[in-house]
């Protein structure tokens, strides 16, 4: 029997400054992959949320002279808003500085460390205070600088606490064997670069500053971020606490756990996180999708280096739904993408304004105009395009059951090219000439039937257009379901409206 409860989860995001388009990326996919597992009847639950403590966070708000707990509830306003205004429906938003989070860590501390997988140490190396990551030869160039953000590494001699990495080599080995990583080259990388290449134990703690959670054993050291920000999977779900319910149902075996990442952040969460679950006898999630990066200027986009581009803005001048889209279709997890507003906008046009938003408004047109917007019921299901259309559900929901977002996104742009090229072929506005009124009725519902297809399909990507798609076909919102679609179970109501969907941009 498959699995009907789904728990997709983003990193937490450190508010060292604002969010940018990067950040943007993780979550819309994120929440593609909720709603789209909501329309499949599973019962969901999406959580993204902030990163707060860590000696970034501390020396930022000494900058800023505020305190760090005033300067991150500050800073997670602005998270808050961006997701509002970018339509995610995260069901929990948890900040690393919530009570529950802070306490529960200390007692997942307190329980990893009785088991004997924690020890007391002193630890030696590079450490990359902008990434809050110690780093290992193959992290850095030539002059010493970490390859993510090209900061100066820092040299790193403090007492600490270690997890006992070393000693689950052989468990790793075995969980890579499985396809918990995505895509392959990242596991390999992983295997190679880590796994395999003398893995050394883990720092967990430090003491050189004090924004962070202390340990009951010993309250100078307070837990090193990653141990902290990790766990956020699970206290989130009410692990350790008293109301556990929430962890109960979506860390259960019978549910699709998906985790997603950032390239850089994969070591964190392909080695270290099935480590600390192995020692909590806790379950693995199912699926952690390593996205890449999004370029600009052919570097990473990020704060440090300043190449930012601010979702906001994107959003207030073009819509969320157009945001929405363009990262779903124009920027495929497996491999780094470009952003460029010229990319942006040409892919804009192209696919929603001339695609679909022309197809939907010729159609409800044409059905309006010869038909009093009313067709008039016929059997059109044996016509290839019909075919084509439910072809094209299985498809995509092979291909969304993959998290394969882009792929799947790109067999509905195929649907709305054939569907205008069939407008073309058939010539409606001939047929209407030559008074060949059930030939018209044919080729008409044949099209409103697959811009149904097309629309349902895009509702996990398009938010705020959905509703208006589906009312341009004269069809109650209620009624468009996948099982509906693919019995053609689905009454049509006479269409009144002229909405234009999607306007060109200049
Ligand atoms: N706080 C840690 C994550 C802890 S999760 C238990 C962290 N935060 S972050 O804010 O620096 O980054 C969060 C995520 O944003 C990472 O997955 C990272 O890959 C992603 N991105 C940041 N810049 C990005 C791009 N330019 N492009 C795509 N994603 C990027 O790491």
């Amino acid at each position: 029997m498959s699995k009907k409860t789904f728990y997709v989860s983003t990193p937490i995001y450190y508010p060292s400054g604002k969010l940018h388009i990067g950040h943007a990326y993780t979550t819309t996919l994120a929440d593609i992959l909720k709603r789209y597992k909501k329309e499949m009847g599973y019962e969901t639950f999406f959580l993204t949320g902030s990163d707060e403590h860590g000696q970034k966070i501390e020396q930022k708000a000494e900058e800023s002279k505020v305190s760090p707990q005033e300067y991150v509830d500050e800073m997670v306003l602005g998270f808050k808003e961006l997701w509002r205004l970018l339509d995610i429906s995260n069901d929990k938003f948890i900040r690393t500085t919530d009570s529950y989070h802070v306490e529960t860590v200390k007692k997942i501390f307190t329980e990893i460390y009785k088991k004997g997988f924690i020890y007391p140490s002193i630890y030696e190396g590079k450490y990359c205070k902008s990434c809050e990551e110690f780093l290992t030869k193959e992290q850095m160039n030539e002059k010493g600088e970490h390859l993510v953000c090209l900061k100066e590494a820092t040299n790193f001699k403090e007492e600490t606490y270690m997890l006992k990495v070393s000693n689950f080599v052989n468990y790793l080995n075995e969980i890579f064997e499985t396809n918990f990583l995505e895509p392959e080259n990242r596991k390999k990388e992983m295997l190679n670069n880590f796994v395999n290449n003398n893995l050394e134990d883990l720092s967990i703690t430090r003491i050189s500053f004090t924004w962070g959670i202390p340990i009951n054993e010993n309250p100078k050291h307070i837990v090193y971020v990653w141990l902290d920000a990790l766990t956020n999977y699970i206290t989130a779900l009410g692990y350790m606490q008293k109301d556990d319910n929430l962890f109960k149902k979506f860390w259960s075996k019978d549910t699709e756990i998906v985790q997603l990442v950032g390239k850089e952040i994969t070591r964190f969460h392909s080695i270290y996180w099935p480590i600390i679950l192995k020692t909590l006898d806790l379950r693995m999630p199912d699926k952690l999708l390593s996205h890449g990066w999004i370029l600009s200027n052919n570097n990473k986009m990020s704060k440090s280096i300043g190449n930012v581009v601010d979702p906001i803005e994107l959003i207030k001048k073009y819509s969320s739904d157009a945001l929405r889209f363009y990262i779903a279709n124009d920027l495929p997890m497996n491999r780094d993408g470009s952003f460029t507003e010229e990319l942006f906008v040409e892919s804009f046009n192209t696919n929603l304004a001339n695609n679909f938003g022309n197809l939907i408004s010729r159609v409800s047109q044409m059905i309006i105009k010869y038909f009093d917007g009313l067709l008039k019921a016929t059997d059109i299901e044996n016509h290839a395009l019909v075919k084509e259309g439910i072809k094209t559900i299985e498809s995509y929901q092979k291909l969304m059951n993959q998290y394969n977002i882009s792929e799947a996104t790109s067999k509905i742009i195929k649907l709305g090219q054939e569907c205008n090229k069939f407008i073309e072929d058939s010539k409606p506005w001939v047929l209407a000439k030559e008074n060949k009124i059930d030939e018209l009725n044919n080729v008409l519902t044949i099209l409103q039937r697959n811009i149904l297809i097309i629309s349902y399909l895009l509702k996990p990507i398009l938010v705020k257009k959905y509703s208006q798609m589906i009312e341009q076909m004269g069809v109650d919102e209620e009624q468009v379901t996948f099982d509906n679609l693919l019995k053609n179970k689905i009454k049509y109501n006479k269409i009144t409206n002229k909405l234009v969907l999607f306007e060109r941009i200049k």
